[in-house]
């Protein structure tokens, strides 16, 4: 399957630059999710793939070769919208089939790709019916369908689900993973949900403000951010962030602990620092809510704080703590949860080796 490849890819809207000297190689078989929030260029960045949309300097290159300057049909690749795009006259046969219609088939070639999609989307039961006649997940595998009847080795996805509900949106992550799976095509999918990026990437590029902000693997960027937006951008609840400043023990051991802004401190000698940092070093402390312990009433604990609120989802709950004015969310068994009152002091501890440590100036991990 081929690989993609951006290099130096630079976007203006007018005089509006929106991607600059961009750089982004997604492997053959990949499956690529580009994160990132509203706006931030993703979609942009997919349709210059696509050729829906020239680019204002640099070179896109599939499978080794550069398709800059080719036209979308000559590209080798199969689009699925957001907006299901498909023809309200035409059956579900025939939207399928319209996907193949630039391409000189003989007519049992079609039929064989047709059935073949439509077996792997189990919509052949539907395939009579018109757009209308069915519901937002059958309209959107017909639209992933004429997609994959195209047969072709890079498949691009600009948000597919985001029309769908919760339950729905589970499904077609598993059956896009499944295909992925089964066909081995190269994907770009772009979305700004987390969970999907999680759920099905291979690898993940974050991005924002038209800068892919960290590349990796999504076990790398869940567990080593490489700067604090990718760190606050994946992960619901969100990571806890706190402001504080390094300081260095007495005697001169090198051990380095963190003195936050009500002068609690934590000891940080676990973390790993590329380069351990000068005292009075302003840092960002990134926490995850699941990291967090709650040891029993009369344990070792780091703090105690008090409970400012608690949200259970059956399965789950999180608790939120105060500390000092601010408020960090805490992974909590649901039946601790149940229990515990509002205003009452709870202890809490952090194994340090999991902290994350951002430099407070440059949002960078340290
Ligand atoms: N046709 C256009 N003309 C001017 N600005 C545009 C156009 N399309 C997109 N933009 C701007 O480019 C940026 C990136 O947009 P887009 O790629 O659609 O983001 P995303 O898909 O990540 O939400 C946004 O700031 C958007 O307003
Ligand atoms: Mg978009």
């Amino acid at each position: 399957m081929p690989s993609v490849e951006f290099s130096n890819i630079t976007k203006k809207y007018g005089t509006v630059t929106v991607i600059e000297g961009l750089n982004l190689t997604v492997a053959d078989g990949e499956f690529l999710v580009l994160l990132g929030p509203s706006g931030c260029g993703k979609t942009t960045l997919l349709n210059m793939l696509a050729g829906l949309q020239d680019i204002t300097a640099g070179t896109i290159r599939i499978d080794g070769n550069d398709v800059t300057d080719l036209d979308p049909k000559d590209r080798g690749l199969a689009m699925v919208f957001q907006s299901y795009a498909l023809y309200p006259t035409k059956t579900v046969r025939g939207n399928l089939k319209f996907g193949l219609a630039a391409q000189k088939l003989n007519r049992a070639e079609i039929e064989r790709r047709v059935a073949w999609a439509a077996d792997l989307l189990q919509i052949t039961a539907l395939m009579d019916r018109k757009p209308a006649q069915l519901s937002g997940g059958q309209r959107q595998r017909v639209a992933i369908g004429r997609a994959l009847v195209k047969n072709v080795g890079v498949f691009l996805f600009d948000e597919p689900l985001s029309n769908l509900d919760a339950k729905l949106r589970t499904e077609m992550r598993m059956e896009i993973k499944r295909l992925h799976e089964e066909v081995k095509s190269t994907i770009v999918y772009v979305t700004h949900d987390q969970i999907e990026a999680m759920t099905m990437a291979t690898k993940i590029a974050v991005m924002d403000g038209g800068v892919i902000q960290q590349y990796g693997t999504p076990d790398e960027i869940y567990e080593h951010p490489s700067n604090r937006f990718v760190a606050g951008f994946i992960g619901a609840p969100a990571m806890n962030f706190l402001d504080g400043t390094t300081t260095t023990t007495a005697g001169g051991d090198g051990t380095v602990t963190a003195k936050l802004a009500d002068d609690r401190t934590i000891d940080l000698s676990g973390y790993p620092f590329e380069k351990p940092p000068e005292p009075g070093r302003a840092i960002t402390l990134g926490l995850r809510p699941e990291h967090f312990e709650l040891p029993e009433a009369n344990g070792q604990a780091l703090f105690r704080l008090p409970v400012r609120s608690t949200e259970r989802t059956g399965s789950d709950a999180t608790i939120y703590l105060g500390i000092g004015d601010d408020l960090i969310a805490v992974r909590a068994d649901p039946a601790f949860a149940r229990n515990v009152k509002v205003g009452e002091e709870v202890p809490v501890s952090f194994p340090s080796g999991k902290a994350n440590v951002f430099d407070a100036r440059s949002g960078q991990r340290m």
